[in-house]
């Protein structure tokens, strides 16, 4: 306990991933059905304390950042005392751990005073389209001016660098490329483009609807001199200058430029498993230790080391026998 995670690979593990809960408020249709999954049963859903006690070994770990994501994170009725309870962990340096969060944006604008009081440091959220048919088509609820007034509670709020994602898809949003990173430089925010990734739980991703990296840049090219910005300081996108200013846009190109080889990340889902990558197909349950009578520092960090030295070189969606994992993207945690 307390040596840091490294895996076969020499890859160092810094940033744990936080499912909250499987549950959205949302229904993108590249992620979940009409009728949502069948959800997770409600008893193996990590409760607040179970949540604390992983995270805490983690930290030991050298664990820096933890990510809240879901499902959508702001269903969770416990969410501030979540991020308090984080927030008031240390790193394996002593320094104070750094709490993120993913969200679509539904509710943050009443959520977000108490989740900075309670220690938030940093916020990404989810915007597809600024089109509200687009919007409801895509997401099958009515909910776009939800979305904006957090995404505008966010932008006035002291959370930076504040980061927009849209997964780029082809005849729904490639469009719109350019008025998103608009939209979001209005914002004082950092426009992503993601490339889809075959996680959805219909199956139904196939390469001719991904955007590329390639297709994204040269529709920002029509508008903008890109720059790249050397380096990724730690995320997954790269990112590019606009025109030589100070806003930036980022890609992330999971599928036609992986950036396995410099993957920080484990995973912890809703229901106590911890995954070693998005698309891993083995879990490693720590529910019954966590409901058992072990030893749980103990047993939790050799869980977090089994997982860390499970971990394969990188993902093999590009390999023609890539099988999609058991889970979706919402149970994941993206
Ligand atoms: P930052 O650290 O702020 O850059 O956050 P992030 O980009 O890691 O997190 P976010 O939840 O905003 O995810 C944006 C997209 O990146 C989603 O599509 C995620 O599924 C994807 N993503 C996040 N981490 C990984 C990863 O380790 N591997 C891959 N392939 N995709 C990832
Ligand atoms: N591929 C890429 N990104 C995805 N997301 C959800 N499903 C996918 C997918 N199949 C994104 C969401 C959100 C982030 C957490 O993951 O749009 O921005
Ligand atoms: Fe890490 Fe897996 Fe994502 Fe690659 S696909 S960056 S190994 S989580």
């Amino acid at each position: 306990l307390g040596a840091p995670l490294i895996d076969t690979h020499g890859r160092v593990h810094r940033d744990l991933r936080i499912s909250l809960t499987d549950r959205c408020s949302l229904r993108c249709t590249y992620c979940m059905p009409e009728q949502g999954n069948e959800w997770l049963a409600r008893t193996s859903i990590l409760t607040l304390d179970e949540i604390e006690t992983v995270a805490r070994v983690a930290a030991a770990d050298g664990i820096t950042t933890f990510r809240l994501t879901g499902g959508e994170p702001l269903l969770r009725t416990d969410i501030v005392e979540v991020v308090r309870r984080l927030a008031a962990l240390t790193d394996a340096d002593g320094r104070p751990v750094e709490i993120a969060m993913t969200t679509n944006g539904i509710r943050l604008r009443e959520l977000l005073p108490a989740l900075v009081d309670a220690g938030l440091n940093r916020l990404n959220i989810s915007i597809d389209t600024l089109r509200r048919d687009r919007f409801r088509d895509l997401t099958r609820r009515d909910r776009l001016d939800d979305v904006l007034d957090g995404i505008a509670a966010a932008a006035a709020s002291p959370l930076r660098p504040l980061k927009l994602n849209a997964v780029a898809m082809r005849g729904v949003n490639d469009d719109e490329l350019v008025d998103l990173v608009e939209f979001a430089v209005a914002h004082g925010a950092q426009m992503r483009f993601i490339e889809q990734m075959p996680l959805d739980a219909g199956h139904t991703w196939d390469r001719s609807s991904m955007v590329t990296q390639d297709e994204i840049l040269a529709r920002l090219a029509e508008r903008w001199a890109l720059t790249p910005v050397p380096g990724r300081g730690g995320a997954p996108a790269a990112r590019w200058t606009l025109d030589g200013g100070p806003d930036v846009v980022g890609v992330i190109a999971s599928v036609t430029a992986p950036f396995c080889g410099d993957c920080d990340r484990l995973r912890l889902t809703a229901d106590g498993q911890l995954r070693n990558c998005l698309f891993s197909t083995t879990e490693y349950d720590l529910l019954p230790l966590l409901r058992g009578d072990a030893d749980l520092p103990t047993a939790i960090d050799g869980m977090l080391r089994s997982c860390v030295r499970g971990k394969l070189p990188g993902h093999a969606i590009n390999d023609p026998s890539f099988l999609q994992p058991a889970r979706g993207m919402n149970a994941i945690g993206g």
